[in-house]
This record gives structure tokens, C-alpha cells and sequence, in this order.
């Protein structure tokens, strides 16, 4: 079978490669990789900046974002022809991973699939364990492939909210940072929980990104006219702020532009480094007399996973068509490089992998 790979640590090694088909064992599936997702995170690891090996070999099996298909479903209760999503990460021994809080792993030799020290899934098959694969219903089959870049803003917001319940006033005002796919997808979970959602990114008003915002009922904010600090004179107290660009500094813009009582999750990776000079006391004064909370968010387990689905259907009966205009490119197998070059009129490329 195809499987495009690369060398972690190298820059722009993608290549496709040939590999021997998986047998599937004990409890496990075969499943047809229908579709993957590239994110940001694939492209850096085709920089050279993140990603590990499996440790037996010297490359890696990109694609963490999947859609497939049972060809065989084994001795499990899974049926052929049924739609999976496979979970990104593989628990090591500690109490955490062992009870499936993976994605809060205390060691961190937890492997994560495309990512670090396991193969991902840009590749035609995959044998795996019935555990891991989430299914979904076969309405979603054109846009499931969203289900894991859903299922890391699913976590972050039902966290923001656990923290914010001990206040009799609820969320009112959340922005979400960046218009990129994840950004877009927290902004359509944020509308359907009917918080007055505004979502910032520098792209013209007449993008596709700023349209799809404002077609849900949230506010697109242009940072170039009004950054993330200009927004608590223009809009009020900011409740939540979920902060999806990955950029370290509009991070910590985000912390002085929190409002009193207001929640800052961030789920963007950033790699490298990028210092800053920052008020350190007046940030920290600011923190503590506003009872702020600021919190980082990785990765997601099985009921993230499940909830991300069940949202997934929710969001395409309450605004039908509206995910779908976020794959905005699909490549072919062959072509997968492509995909890993940014493009900013891009939103989300999916690789057919049939
Ligand atoms: C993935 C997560 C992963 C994280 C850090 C993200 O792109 O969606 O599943 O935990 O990268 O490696
Ligand atoms: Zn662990």
C-alpha cells in the first residue's frame, strides 16, 4: 500500500512510499482510509521543527486527521462497510492513560499517530484496535474527517465552562483567535452553546473565512483594524477567549485583554522560540484581582472524541452545507505535498486516500 511519510527533523522530506499491508490481530480491525486532514501541525513536522519516529524506523507515517472504513472488523462488534475516525493518541502506563485520560498523560511517553513515535494515517489501510476507532454515522461520511480538530476545541470549551460554573454570570462574551480550521470550528461549537461569539483573524471581510464566521451569527473582527487587546473597550468583558493561531505573542495579548472572571484556553503549538518583553507585575496583578484562568489544552480522549461527533451533527442540522465549505482543497494521494505548503486563501486540505 501508499503511505506518505517523512523524516522528523528533516526539512521538507515528505515522499510517498510503498509499505507492506497490516495484518490485523487479536481485537483489532482493518480499516480503508478514506480521507486525512492537514494541519498545522503536519507542516511543521515537514519542517523539521516537531514529530518523532516509531522507534523502529527512521520515518514516520504523517496524518493524525482521519476518516475510514471497516474492510474487516475481525472478532469485533464493529460491522464491515461501518465509518470510523481513529483517536490520535496511544496511552503508556501511567495512572492517567491507564483509566483513559490519555490526553492528560502524567510521564509523557504516550505516543501520538503521525505525531510522535507512531504511524499516522496517510496511508491506504490501518489494522487497529477496536478501542481507538470512534464511529460515526454515515450522514457525517463527507465531513467526519473534521471530527479530531472538532474533538480538541470540544475539550477546551467544555473545560472553559467546568471552570466558569462557580459564577452566577454566565458566559456572555467569547472570541475565538484565528479563522483557521480550528478556529472555525470553535466558533460554531461556541454559537451552539449561543454565546455572542466573535472570532478575530487578519483576513480581509470579503474572505471565505470572515463569511463563514459571520454566516453562523458570530462577529468576524478584523486584527488588523481592532487587535485582540482593543477589544474589551470595543465589545465588553471578555468570558472566554479560546486562542487558535499558535502565535506565542497574540497568547499573552490575549492574557491582558481577558475580562474579570474570564478564561483563556490555548490549544495552538508553537515551536521555536520568540521572546517578549511583557509587564510582568501588571499582567500578574491583572490575573489574580480578575480571578482570571488561563489553561493550555492537548490532545483529546475517547468521550471528546464521541462528543465531537454528536457537535459535528448538530452543527450540519442547525447550519446544513456550512462544514463542508471548510475543505477547501482536496489532493489526491499522489499529491499530498502540496497540502503541506501553507496557503492563506486555503482553509482546510483533505488528502482522498482512495
Ligand atoms: C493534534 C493533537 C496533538 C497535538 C500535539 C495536534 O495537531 O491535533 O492530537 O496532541 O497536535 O502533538
Ligand atoms: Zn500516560
Amino acid at each position: 500500500m501508499r503511505a506518505g511519510v517523512v523524516t522528523p527533523g528533516q526539512k521538507d522530506s515528505a515522499r510517498l512510499i510503498e509499505m507492506d499491508m497490516p495484518a490485523i490481530s487479536g481485537g483489532q480491525v482493518l480499516v480503508r482510509l478514506l480521507e486525512l486532514g492537514i494541519d498545522g501541525t503536519d507542516m511543521e513536522i515537514n519542517r523539521g521543527e516537531y514529530g518523532e519516529t516509531p522507534p523502529d524506523d527512521d520515518f514516520i507515517v504523517l496524518g493524525h486527521e482521519a476518516l475510514g472504513q471497516i474492510e474487516n472488523p475481525g472478532t469485533t462488534e464493529l460491522g464491515k462497510g461501518d465509518f470510523v475516525v481513529p483517536m490520535v493518541r496511544r496511552p503508556d502506563d501511567c495512572v492517567d492513560c491507564q483509566r483513559g485520560q490519555l490526553d492528560m498523560c502524567l510521564k509523557g511517553n504516550y505516543q501520538e499517530c503521525g505525531i510522535k513515535g507512531a504511524h499516522g494515517f496517510l496511508r491506504e489501510y490501518l489494522a487497529e484496535d477496536a478501542g481507538f476507532l470512534v464511529p460515526v454515522p454515515e450522514e457525517l461520511r463527507n465531513i467526519a474527517v473534521l471530527a479530531e480538530p472538532t474533538s480538541i476545541a470540544t475539550k477546551g470549551i467544555k473545560r472553559a465552562i467546568e471552570f466558569h460554573n462557580r459564577s452566577a454570570n454566565p458566559i456572555n462574551i467569547a472570541v475565538v483567535l484565528g479563522a483557521g480550521p480550528l478556529g472555525l470550528l470553535a466558533t460554531a461549537l461556541l454559537k451552539l452553546h449561543d454565546y455572542d461569539t466573535y472570532t478575530l483573524d487578519i483576513v480581509p471581510r470579503s474572505s471565505v473565512k470572515a463569511q463563514l464566521v459571520e454566516s453562523i451569527g458570530a462577529n468576524y473582527v478584523d486584527g488588523n483594524e481592532s487587535p485582540v487587546v482593543s477589544l474589551p473597550h470595543k465589545i465588553g468583558n471578555l468570558d472566554l477567549i479560546m486562542e487558535a493561531t499558535g502565535n506565542s505573542t497574540v497568547a499573552f495579548q490575549a492574557m491582558s485583554a481577558l475580562g474579570t472572571n474570564g478564561i483563556l484556553c490555548l490549544m495552538g503549538v508553537s515551536t521555536g522560540q520568540k521572546p517578549l518583553e511583557v509587564d510582568a507585575s501588571c499582567l500578574n496583578m491583572q490575573m489574580v484581582l480578575g480571578n482570571k484562568t488561563v489553561f493550555g489544552t492537548v490532545s483529546s480522549n475517547r468521550s471528546h472524541f464521541e462528543r465531537s461527533v454528536e457537535s459535528l451533527a448538530s452543527i450540519e442540522e442547525k447550519w446544513p452545507g456550512w462544514l463542508s465549505r471548510l475543505i477547501t482543497r482536496r489532493l489526491t494521494l499522489d499529491k499530498f505535498r502540496d497540502g503541506l505548503d501553507p496557503d492563506p486563501d486555503n482553509i482546510k486540505t483533505v488528502i482522498e486516500l482512495t
